[in-house]
C-alpha cells in the first residue's frame, strides 16, 4: 500500500537523484525547474509549502510494508476561496517500480487530501500528449481533458503538446 506523507528539506537530495536529465525533468514538472537540479530550486518551492493555510503541498509517497520511498507529488495553486487547485510533479523515482499501480494510488491518496481534508472541489493538471502512463493513471481517477495546447514547450528542435485535464470532487472515482 503507498500512502504520502510531508515532504520534508532531508528528501531532496534523494529526488534530485531521480531526474536524470532536463528533458525528463521537463516532462516531469514543466519549465519550473532548470537542470542541473540544485538543493536551492526545491528550496524556494519548499518555502511556500510553510506556514497556515499553504498554497503548496509538497509529498513525498511510501510503500508501507517495505518502509521505501518511491515517489514524489505536489499539490499546487491552492485556491482557498474558489476551492480549487493544481496536481503536478507526480514521479515513481525508479524506473522499474512505475507501471505497477503506485501512481495511481499516490494519485488517489492526494485527491483524498484535497476533496476530503481541505474540502476543494476541483483539481487540474497538465500532461504531455505522449506521457501515455500519466494520462492513464490520471483518467483512471476520473480526470477528464478540456483543452489541448499544441507547441506548449519546445525541448530542442521538438514542440511538445501539453493536455489540460480537470477533474472536480463529484465525478471523481474513488476506489
Ligand atoms: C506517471 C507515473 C507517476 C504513473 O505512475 P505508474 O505507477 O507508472 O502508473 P500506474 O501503474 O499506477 O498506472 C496507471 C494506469 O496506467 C497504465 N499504464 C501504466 N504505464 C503505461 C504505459 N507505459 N502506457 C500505457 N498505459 C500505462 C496502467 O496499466 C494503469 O491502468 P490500468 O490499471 O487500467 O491497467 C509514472 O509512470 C512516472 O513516474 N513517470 C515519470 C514521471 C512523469 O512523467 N510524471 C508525470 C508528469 S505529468
Amino acid at each position: 500500500m503507498i500512502k504520502i506523507y510531508k515532504f520534508e528539506t532531508i528528501d531532496i537530495p534523494r529526488l534530485i537523484a531521480w531526474i536524470p536529465d532536463a528533458r525528463f525533468l521537463l516532462q516531469w514538472a514543466g519549465p519550473q525547474y532548470t537542470f542541473p537540479l540544485d538543493e536551492a530550486q526545491f528550496m524556494k518551492t519548499y518555502e511556500q509549502t510553510k506556514g497556515e493555510n499553504p498554497s503548496h503541498f509538497m509529498f513525498k509517497a511510501i510503500h508501507t510494508q517495505k518502509q521505501d520511498v518511491i515517489g514524489h507529488l505536489e499539490l499546487m495553486k491552492v485556491d482557498y476561496k474558489k476551492r480549487s487547485a493544481v496536481l503536478g510533479q507526480i514521479l515513481i523515482g525508479d524506473s522499474a517500480k512505475r507501471g505497477k499501480g503506485y501512481g495511481y494510488q499516490m494519485v488517489q491518496a492526494i485527491l483524498r487530501f484535497a476533496f476530503d481534508d481541505l474540502a476543494l472541489k476541483e483539481i487540474d493538471l497538465g500532461v504531455f500528449d505522449f506521457n501515455h502512463s500519466a494520462i492513464k493513471c490520471y483518467q483512471k481517477a476520473g480526470f477528464q481533458p478540456y483543452k489541448i495546447q499544441q507547441n506548449n514547450r519546445q525541448f530542442g528542435d521538438e514542440y511538445w503538446t501539453l493536455i489540460k485535464m480537470k477533474l472536480s470532487e463529484e465525478l471523481w472515482q474513488k476506489p
